[in-house]
């Protein structure tokens, strides 16, 4: 079958957390095989600014975005090679709408009617814009923004679930074969996916593209939550996953402290998770252990059983889920898939008791939050243009069929 040839090129927009990111990106060639280059990948990270409260806080990543993303809009454009100078000063009917579309952001407005008029309208197909799942004031600034350029710029716009970026970041492959150019592998369907990031953990099943069957879910806190939840314990910053991951490496075969503690649900009869007793048993045990140690004394130990823990449970549903479902890959994603410890544990499982099934694990320059993934998912969840005007920033949206 000769797959019909494309060239279409997405800028795609993210603001569901605390990073506001921009991207462009160009497929083409086969349709579902096509080269992926990516023109620009701008993220601007508000991590040192949530640090202080140990965690995102909602409004105030709002905020971050309403003043950031023109300029990182911009950044994404030049880099792409798209940002043209020019006239296009708007209707007053343009204005009206425009005034409309940011009633609640009124530092975007003010950003927005300063800098749009004076450039080209890119050379772009469409834009897409994550719509959910994510804080819902921070989802609006990003949802907001993408109906204003798709109003004043006349190009088709696509919602897109955050979580299917996450899935869809595999598709660059770990190894670039040329610089910031990639062919995007095929995924092996049936394909079974976990998902683990700061706000959710999924093991999904996708028999087609663009179709998920949720089969098991976390019933509390997300694994990046439960990473978040003990770094702030331990007293080691935000966010949590990558220096709690860095301390267990340290831990010593000697080590005179040893914890032990519990793999939640590891043996439940479903795919379900919890992680919110493990955050609780973490808690119990360093009040238990405070008594005698000093918390730097903890940090390694702890981190170390901790991320066992997570990790055993996370790769004994995965490696169960694929078998039952007879999957012909595996693919990991969101922000806890940069996690080395899960990494191997999973390659390890899947060589041992799955060897035919492909296992994709995305490289680490794409696990945490971006505008790429979005665009990416766009165009490989074969996601359908809506109108402008009837699209809404989901704070709870679900995979669906
Ligand atoms: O996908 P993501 O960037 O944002 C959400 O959509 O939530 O995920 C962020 C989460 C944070 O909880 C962070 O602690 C966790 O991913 N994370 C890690 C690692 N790197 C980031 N968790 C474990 N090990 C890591 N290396
Ligand atoms: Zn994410």
């Amino acid at each position: 079958m000769i797959e019909e040839p494309v060239f279409m090129r997405i800028l795609g927009i993210e603001t569901s957390c605390d990073e506001t990111a921009i991207a462009v990106m160009e497929a083409s060639g086969p349709k579902m095989r096509p080269r992926i280059k990516i023109l620009s990948n701008a993220v601007l990270s508000q991590v040192s600014l949530h640090r202080k409260f140990g965690g995102v806080v909602p409004h105030l990543a709002k905020r971050e975005h309403e003043k950031n993303l023109v300029a990182v809009l911009f950044m994404a454009l030049k880099e792409a090679g798209f940002l043209r100078a020019g006239k296009n000063n708007f209707t007053d009917l343009q204005l009206g709408v425009i005034h409309g579309i940011f009633e609640r952001e009124p530092e975007l407005l003010e950003k927005f009617l300063k800098a749009i008029p004076k450039v080209l309208p890119p050379k772009i197909d469409a834009i897409a814009v994550t719509a959910g799942p994510g804080l819902e004031p921070a989802l609006w600034a990003g949802v907001n923004f993408a109906r204003a350029l798709s109003y004043i710029w006349k190009k088709p716009l696509i919602p897109v679930n955050h979580l299917e970026g996450h899935i869809y970041t595999v598709l660059l492959g770990g190894k670039p074969l040329m610089k910031r150019r990639f062919h995007a592998l095929l995924m092996k369907l049936p394909a079974l996916i976990l998902i683990v990031s700061g706000g959710h953990t999924e093991l999904v099943l996708m028999r087609k593209f663009g179709k998920y069957e949720i089969i098991g879910e976390t019933r509390d806190d997300a694994a990046g939550e439960a990473f978040d939840k003990v770094a702030k314990m331990l007293k080691l910053g935000y966010p949590g996953g990558p220096i709690i991951s860095k301390l267990a490496e340290r831990v010593k075969q000697d080590r005179k402290i040893n914890v032990k503690l519990p793999r939640p649900m590891i043996n439940s009869n479903d795919f379900d998770f919890s992680f919110s007793g493990l955050k609780t048993a973490v808690l119990y045990l360093l009040k238990d252990l405070e008594k005698k140690y000093a918390i730097a004394e903890l940090r390694t130990p702890v981190s170390y059983e901790f991320q066992n823990a997570v990790c055993d449970v996370l790769v004994a549903k995965t490696i169960r889920a694929a078998r039952k479902y007879k999957t012909k890959s595996v693919i990991i994603g969101g922000g806890v898939a940069a996690n080395k410890l899960l990494r191997e544990r999973l390659a390890k499982i899947i060589k041992q008791e799955a060897p035919k099934t492909a296992l994709y694990l995305p490289s680490t320059r794409f696990t945490g939050d971006n505008a790429l993934m979005i665009a990416l998912a766009a165009y490989f969840g074969l996601k359908k243009q809506v109108p402008w005007q009837n699209i809404r920033a989901q704070a709870n949206l679900r995979l669906s069929e």
